[in-house]
Parts: C-alpha cells; sequence; structure tokens
C-alpha cells in the first residue's frame, strides 16, 4: 500500500469496514471482508486431536489482486472459511507488519536505534540474527513455551533467538527458494513422526510483493505471480487431502500490505528545501525519516518542509513528537522528522536523481 494511503486509513479512520458472515457446514464457516491494504483469509475445519495451523504470508497482495479472476484455489479457501479486513500497523510495509502479525511490535524496514546505537537492515543478514532487535513474543515461540513444536520458512524475525528462542525448525532467508520448494519443506515438516510434527507452520512468499515493484500492481508480471502462488495453493489443498489431514488443519492466509503506483515524474526534491549535507536519510519505502546533524536545527528544518507540504500538498511531515496518537508510532526508534508522500510521490535528491533511472521500485 503506497503510505499517503495508510495514513489516512489510519489517522482519521476512513476506513470501510465490511463484513460477510457465511455458513458453510456447521464446522466451516466463514466472514470475509477486506481494506485497501491488506488480506487475510483463514480456512477452519474440524478440529481433531493434533490439529495443524498453516500460516502463509503474501506479501504486498491488495485485496483487490484477488478478484482479478487469477486466484480460484485462493478464492476457494476463502469461501469456505473466514476472510477478514486486515488494517496494517504503521508505516505499512513489510518487516514491521510480519513481525506485527506475530507479537505486535516494530518500527521499520530500516531504523536506528539510540539505545544500541545501531541501524537496522532488514536485508542485512547479520541484523537479522542479532536478538537485541526483535522485541515482543513471535508466535512461534509461544507454541515452543508452550510444549508445542513450531516451523518457520522465511518469517521476518524468525532467524534470531527471541527470549533466548528459536522456532523448533526453521530457515535461514533464500530469495531463490521456488514456491514448489516451499511446498516441499512445508510437507517435509509434515510428514515428521508425529512426536516431532510442528503445530504450527508459518511460511513467506515475497513473490507477490517483489512483481508489484518491479513492474507496477497493475502489469502482467503481478498478473502471472498471482497465478502462480495460486497454483501453489492448489498444490498445497491437494497435499492436505492426500494425506487426509484436511479437515485437522486450518490455513491462515494474510498479506502485509497492498500496493500503489509510482511515478517518475513526481518527485519532492529534499535539497531544494534544504542543503542535503544537514541531515541524514534513513528510506522505509516511500516514507522518509531525517535525522539533522545539528540536532538544535531540527524545528527550523522541519517548518521549511512544513512550509513546501502546505503549498504542494504532495507530502505530510511531522516532527517525531507531533505523529498523531493513533498510529501508535512512538518509539525510540522513530526518527526525529517523519515525511510522508502522497500516492504516486517520492522523495529524492535533485543532485542524484535520474527520472530514466528513478532510485525507487514501479509499485511501493
Ligand atoms: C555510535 O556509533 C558510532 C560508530 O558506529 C560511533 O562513532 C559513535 O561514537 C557512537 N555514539 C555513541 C553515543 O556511542
Ligand atoms: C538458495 O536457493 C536456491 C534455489 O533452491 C539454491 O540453488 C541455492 O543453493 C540456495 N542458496 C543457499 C545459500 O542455500
Ligand atoms: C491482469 O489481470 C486482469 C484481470 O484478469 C486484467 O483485467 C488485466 O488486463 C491484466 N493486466 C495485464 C497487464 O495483463
Ligand atoms: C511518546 O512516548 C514518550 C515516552 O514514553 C512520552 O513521553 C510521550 O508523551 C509520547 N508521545 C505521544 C505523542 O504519545
Amino acid at each position: 500500500m503506497h503510505l499517503g494511503q495508510v495514513e489516512a486509513e489510519l489517522i482519521y479512520e476512513s476506513h470501510q469496514l465490511t463484513k460477510q458472515r457465511r455458513s458453510i457446514r456447521k464446522y466451516i464457516y466463514g466472514l470475509m471482508a477486506f481494506i485497501l491494504g491488506g488480506s487475510l483469509i483463514a480456512y477452519r475445519c474440524q478440529k481433531v486431536d493434533r490439529p495443524l495451523v498453516i500460516l502463509v504470508s503474501l506479501d504486498g497482495t491488495r485485496p483487490e489482486y484477488l478478484q482479478r479472476g487469477l486466484t480460484p484455489n485462493l478464492n476457494k479457501i476463502g469461501s469456505g472459511g473466514y476472510m477478514s479486513d486486515m488494517i496494517p500497523v504503521f508505516p505499512s510495509i513489510t518487516f514491521p507488519n510480519h513481525y506485527s502479525l506475530a507479537t505486535g511490535l516494530i518500527v521499520g524496514n530500516v531504523f536506528y536505534d539510540p539505545v544500541l546505537n545501531d541501524t537496522f537492515v532488514y536485508t542485512d543478514p547479520v541484523k537479522n540474527s542479532e536478538s537485541k532487535w526483535w522485541n515482543g513474543e513471535p508466535i512461534w515461540i509461544t507454541a515452543v513455551k508452550n510444549g508445542l513444536k513450531s516451523a518457520v520458512c522465511f518469517w521476518p524475525g524468525s532467524e534470531a533467538p527471541v527470549k533466548g528462542l528459536y522456532a523448533t525448525y526453521w530457515k535461514k532467508f533464500n530469495q531463490s527458494t521456488t514456491i514448489d520448494e516451499k511446498l516441499g519443506i512445508i510437507f517435509n515438516w509434515i510428514d515428521l513422526p508425529p512426536s516431532q510434527r510442528p503445530s504450527i507452520i508459518s511460511v513467506y512468499f515475497p513473490d507477490i510483493d517483489h512483481s508489484g515493484h518491479v513492474a507496477g500492481p497493475n502489469s502482467e508480471m503481478v498478473n502471472n505471480t498471482l497465478m502462480e502462488i495460486d497454483n501453489g495453493f492448489g498444490k498445497l489443498m491437494q497435499g492436505l487431502v492426500d494425506r487426509d489431514i484436511q479437515s485437522s488443519t486450518e490455513i491462515v492466509v494474510v498479506s502485509d500490505h497492498g500496493m500503489g503506483s509510482t511515478d517518475p515524474t513526481k518527485v519532492i526534491y529534499m535539497d531544494d528545501l534544504v542543503p542535503e549535507g544537514d541531515y541524514d536519510v534513513i528510506y522505509n519505502g516511500v516514507l522518509v525519516y531525517l535525522y539533522p546533524k545539528d540536532k538544535t536545527k531540527t524545528v527550523e528544518i522541519a517548518e521549511k518542509f512544513k512550509q513546501e507540504a502546505k503549498a504542494s500538498g504532495n507530502f505530510r511531515i511531522w516532527l517525531k513528537e507531533e505523529i498523531p496518537y493513533d498510529v501508535h508510532y512512538n518509539s525510540t526508534r522513530v526518527g526525529p522528522i517523519l515525511l510522508i508522500p502522497e500516492r504516486e510521490w517520492n522523495f529524492v535528491f535533485r543532485s542524484s536523481y535520474n527520472p530514466e533511472n528513478p532510485p525507487f521500485p514501479k509499485g511501493s
């Protein structure tokens, strides 16, 4: 989802909440609704002695994607179970939302922690394996603490010990792992002897998000990826049927955020407002933190941006203290100045910007 959009969603609470409840059988019942930001589908079956939960994340899957007629398996799962609203946490980007789905915490894909005097970067495998970034208690740890086994295939936050614990089984993130390979990993876990079999399996698919970033949400590439992922769901369901565990398995499908198009002609030149050397910048997708090098100039720098925001209407800006309470964005890891562009817009420096080769993706 574009951040201007989520900001509207979360701050002004203008989202539409639609719910639909559908009784399929006495043990399969449904509830489905969507918002712009993410989707959640849950398929619940009759409980038996050893129920299995499979939690699947389809990164960057906006609800509208499921209405393109390209995902029959996913839609079938949804219509036989629950579907419900998902309001992403702020900011509506990958790591915060995945870790929030598992715990309720974290603030960014990239952020500086003044207490640790260190910067988290979500693409850095070393940072991902460091316990100090990951607070709270992810659900795979809760399972372990309660004597169950858990397995995680690439959920953000699963590569570091939290409270000294890991999931029982987990994999190091590998961008190249294919959909079929992930299904193989899931079924290997399911096929473990009963005493070793996990009760909850979490699996992360970056594919739809990746295509949305590379080619934009309205691209053929996204359409093709939707079909590939949906085909994977067909195989997943068939695999459960083959093992006769479909009625003791609950499948929960979530997305972390949606996807909006960007426009290389819609850019805000930060260095036109304040010289580039006066602050450090941390990009969180389209959202930007500014860290003035001279802290006493923070208000003055923010004021320059505020005037431009007012004049152009192309972005919003807050000092950290001014960020609306409703978005629950008040950690020490939030930068002193927060900039959020409107839909399709991005922050760049005039000194380095080349519209032929923009530093931001086609979807964001
Ligand atoms: C923070 O770390 C940097 C090196 O990464 C160091 O230069 C700086 O002195 C540290 N600041 C504090 C307050 O410890
Ligand atoms: C990542 O996955 C690909 C595809 O399965 C595989 O060829 C490669 O060896 C893996 N890389 C690592 C570091 O495991
Ligand atoms: C993607 O799929 C939708 C729905 O089938 C279709 O209307 C649209 O034209 C497709 N987009 C592209 C770029 O192929
Ligand atoms: C943010 O947290 C600090 C420290 O807990 C508190 O003093 C401040 O009032 C909070 N601000 C908002 C806007 O909630």
